[in-house]
């Protein structure tokens, strides 16, 4: 279901405006053509206006709703106050009619002023009493829109955080929560704009009334003046929503570019490889395409609005006239005449009020569809909850059995049918080349993936059937990708071990052991150093510097079983040492994962499992393996003719490479 370009919104397609440098030579970037990622966005986005209009009642119901779960008192304010205040201009015009009938009756002025003057006050009662609902209205409308903002948003984090990895590996995903995060503010629009839909239609419906009251046949000419431009309003707003939902995928990557170009991050390579023109072009590319569509939008919006208008505007000059000739015939006095022409603006000012209400329910009804149907299929990507929830008993083995997982899109699975046992207190090794599967194979025993075949058991019975956020709190996890998590350096290690108390004496012992406790001391404020220099005081720490806090995290709480990805790749020889002494200081009493390159360090694992495509090639101790002359000892002999090559050549007078 993908790439194919649609007619409202063609963009330039193959005849991209000429970009220089790299950029030119690609073909038309993914990005760069309108998208449907997903079945039910296309048929939505291709839907007539009037099959959209059906969904409607449901999405003004569910955003009513989350605003008044959100606040009971402040919705309520809203909702009688808005149409409250309608109702009260429908009798403000009712009242102007009273008025202009006793002022354009016969007799003296005096008299024709006394008799208006109750019809006066009434008009003044009503105006006073709709402009303190309006105020009402606003004040209630201040305080609900932040409020259901934050609900709403909440929500949102609650799913992103809490769905499988697997959901940030979709495209459809994240082209979907780019849409829905326009959520908060498309709740509140859209409960405003319903209330101020009900007002309109109770201003409406009196206008009719008056209407109806001086001649039936001005009803159907007010429809036939006012209709045109309706459709034109309506017709706009679905053209423009179209193009929105086509442009996910676009206005990801135009954010991706702002991101590249401005922070810091990407500040660094982007000056070493001299990327500012190669980037600028992208965003030219982009940008260009962006502005052809927003421009193609215009034109059609500009033409479909003044079709509306001129029709109109000509259908409005025929009321004008019809109004005349009956006011010739004698069909209608003066007076009726004169308040029919107040109704008459009076009702088209409310029928384009209402219009644009409906367009704004309309437009927001989308936004808030894309959101709550993001959370409906969010839940698709939610963990299955963990089985009989029993408390997992302390650990003694943990069996993998014919474990596989393949990522989506890709041909050849990651892991493939490995079978391997890890028993309590034993530290083990995965180890082989770069996408072997280490990685993956870790993550399955972490349950941070799943499985596409095969089990891993925890005491002999799939992790599943435990309770899966207890087994979660006995598995500590150093990713090969770290964070670098924006706090202090103290709440960085803390965070390592959330639901207990972050205790200073806890965090600083696990510095020690992951050799970081020396390190922050000599920060600016130690432990309450910032670790972002993006904000004031805040620092920065060298590679090797975070990889020790990154081990100082999984050591702070003393895991049954702990994971750790390349926890060294970045170590300088003596921080090296001490990490895999403090692992070793584990072995015989709780249960180690060590996945890394330096196989100097994996000697004295109780197992090493070696990885080869996705396959369990190799199982034994660092002895066996080597006897055994295999793969293992192919990668061992490799490396530590490496180490005697360097010592050999060298040593003497040795040369760094120059780092400026
Ligand atoms: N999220 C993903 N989506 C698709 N493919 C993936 C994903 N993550 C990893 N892969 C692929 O799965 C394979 C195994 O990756 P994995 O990260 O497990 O390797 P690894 O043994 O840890 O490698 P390294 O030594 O480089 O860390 C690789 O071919 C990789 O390209
Ligand atoms: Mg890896």
């Amino acid at each position: 279901m993908t790439g194919a370009a649609v007619e409202s919104v063609r963009p330039a397609g193959g005849e991209e405006p000429a970009g220089t440098g790299p950029a030119s030579a690609e073909p038309v970037l993914p990005e760069l053509r309108a998208m449907w990622w997903e079945t039910g966005v296309r048929a939505r986005a291709e839907a007539g206006l009037f099959a959209v209009f059906a969904e409607l009642p449901r999405l003004v119901a569910e955003a009513v709703r989350v605003s008044w779960r959100t606040d009971r008192f402040r919705t309520s304010v809203v909702a009688v106050t808005t149409v409250g205040a309608g109702v009260m201009s429908a009798f403000g015009l009712l009242a102007t009619q009273r008025v202009l009938v006793e002022l354009f009756a016969g007799g003296p002025t005096g008299d024709k002023v006394m008799a208006a003057l109750p019809a006066l006050v009434a008009l003044a009662v009503v105006t006073a009493i709709r402009a303190g609902m309006g105020i009402a209205s606003g004040y209630a409308q201040n305080g609900l829109t932040p409020r259901v903002g934050r609900a709403v948003e909440r929500r949102l984090f609650e799913v992103t955080t809490a769905v499988r990895l697997d959901a940030f590996d979709a495209d459809a995903f994240a082209d979907e929560m780019e849409r829905a995060s326009r959520g908060d503010e498309a709740v509140v629009s859209l409960v405003q704009a319903s209330m101020n839909l009900l007002a309109g239609l109770a201003g409406l419906l009196a206008v009719g009334v008056a209407v109806v009251v001086i001649h039936p046949l001005l009803l159907l000419a007010l429809l036939v003046a006012t209709l045109p431009k309706a459709w034109a309003t309506l017709r706009a707003g679905h053209l423009r929503y179209q193009t929105y939902i086509a442009g996910s995928v676009r206005r990801r990557r135009q954010w991706l570019l702002r991101r590249l170009m401005a922070e810091r991050d990407s500040a660094p390579e982007l000056r070493s490889y001299g990327l500012r023109r190669f980037l600028l072009d992208q965003y030219d590319r982009v940008m260009g395409v962006e502005t052809d569509i927003q421009l193609a939008l215009a034109r059609r919006v500009t033409t479909t609005t003044s079709l509306g208008a001129v029709i109109g505007g000509l259908a409005t000059g025929a009321v004008y006239v019809l109004l005349g000739l009956l006011l010739v015939d004698g069909r209608i006095p003066l007076a009726a005449a004169a308040t029919c022409v107040v109704a008459v603006q009076a009702a088209q000012r409310s029928l384009d009020a209402l219009t644009f209400q409906i367009d704004r329910v309309y437009t927001e009804g989308q936004h808030v569809g894309d959101y709550t149907g993001f959370l409906a299929r969010a839940t698709a990507y939610l963990p299955a909850e963990g089985g009989s929830g029993e408390a997992p008993p302390p650990l003694q083995e943990i069996a993998v059995r014919g474990l596989s997982l393949r990522y989506p899109d890709r041909d050849t699975p990651a892991v493939d049918d490995v079978t391997l046992t890890i028993r309590a207190g034993q530290t083990v090794a995965f180890v082989g080349e770069n996408g072997s599967g280490k990685t993956t194979l870790a993550a399955m025993i972490a349950l941070l993936r799943t499985p596409s075949a095969g089990v891993v058991e925890w005491n002999g019975r799939p992790l599943a059937e435990w309770d899966v956020g207890q087994l979660r709190a006995r598995i500590a996890v150093v990713t090969q990708e770290y964070h670098k998590w924006p706090f202090t350096a103290a709440t960085n290690i803390a965070i390592g071990d959330v639901d207990s108390e972050a205790r200073q004496d806890r965090i600083e012992a696990a510095a020690a052991r992951a050799v970081a406790d020396d390190m922050i001391r000599e920060l600016p404020y130690g432990y309450e150093t910032l670790l972002d220099r993006t904000f004031a005081q805040g620092q920065d720490l060298s590679g090797g510097q975070w990889q020790r806090i990154t081990a100082a995290r999984g050591f702070l709480r003393d895991a049954e079983l702990l994971i750790m990805d390349e926890p060294s790749s970045a170590l300088d020889p003596r921080a090296e040492d001490a990490l895999f002494q403090a692992i070793r200081d584990r072995q015989g009493r709780v249960t180690t994962i060590l996945i890394t390159h330096r196989l100097a360090n994996v000697r004295h694992a109780d197992r090493i499992f070696v990885l080869h495509h996705g396959v369990l090639v190799e199982a034994g101790s660092h002895a066996e393996l080597m006897a055994a002359g295999g793969r293992y000892a192919e990668l061992f002999a490799l490396q530590a003719a490496g180490y005697d090559d360097t010592v050999d050549r060298h040593l003497p007078g040795q040369r760094r490479p120059t780092t400026s």
